[in-house]
């Protein structure tokens, strides 16, 4: 059942306290990886929630986006498209701007990659404050591409990203502290 796939995957997810500075608790997915059933738990659950959607490009956010993406791409007849951080890409890009706790980021996408009309759901690892996922809402929708939904395995509901996304719907497996 569902609650039970949720609850293994909650208990492979590894909590480090003051990573990568101090009073950061950090949600390592590292360890949800190391357990087989865990890890394919995750993908089908998102599959389970993707697969009639008419989806045609999965999203990922770099770092961990990468991980989690693929393979629901695969599994539901979509194109994989990597979300990269600045100067990582090597042909054209368009990229959106975004505000960081202390400073800005860039993020970056292929020009090509998408075309205007596609529907598609953007793949991260994790929610916090919403301003990664905002960025790569911004991005998709300046090529006119509809974000059908966000999906992250982890959300930190104090941080409040869930409010940053306004309506566009977002659908989490497991709320952490
Ligand atoms: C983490 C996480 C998300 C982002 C969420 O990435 O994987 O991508 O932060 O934060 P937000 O909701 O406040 O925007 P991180 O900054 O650790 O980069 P990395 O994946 O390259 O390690």
């Amino acid at each position: 059942c569902q609650d039970a796939r949720i609850a293994r995957i909650a208990a492979a997810i590894r909590a480090i306290p003051n990573f990568p500075k101090p009073g950061i608790l950090f949600q390592d997915i590292t360890t949800l990886l190391l357990d087989t059933r865990a890890f394919r738990d995750t993908i089908d659950l998102f599959v389970e929630r993707y697969k009639d959607k008419d989806i045609s490009v999965v999203a990922g956010i770099e770092a961990r986006g990468f991980i989690f993406g693929p393979p629901v791409a695969l599994a539901i007849g979509a194109k994989f498209v990597p979300l990269r951080k600045p100067n990582k890409l090597p042909g054209e890009v368009i990229s959106e701007e975004y505000s960081l706790e202390y400073g800005k980021d860039k993020m970056e996408m292929h020009v090509g990659a998408v075309q205007a009309g596609e529907r598609a759901l953007v793949i991260d690892d994790l929610i916090a404050t919403g301003g990664t996922l905002c960025a790569a809402i911004s991005l998709l929708e300046r090529v006119a591409v509809h974000v059908v939904e966000c999906a992250c395995v982890i959300e930190l509901p104090e941080l409040k990203g869930r409010e940053r996304l306004g309506d566009k719907p977002l659908f989490v497996l497991v709320d952490a502290a």
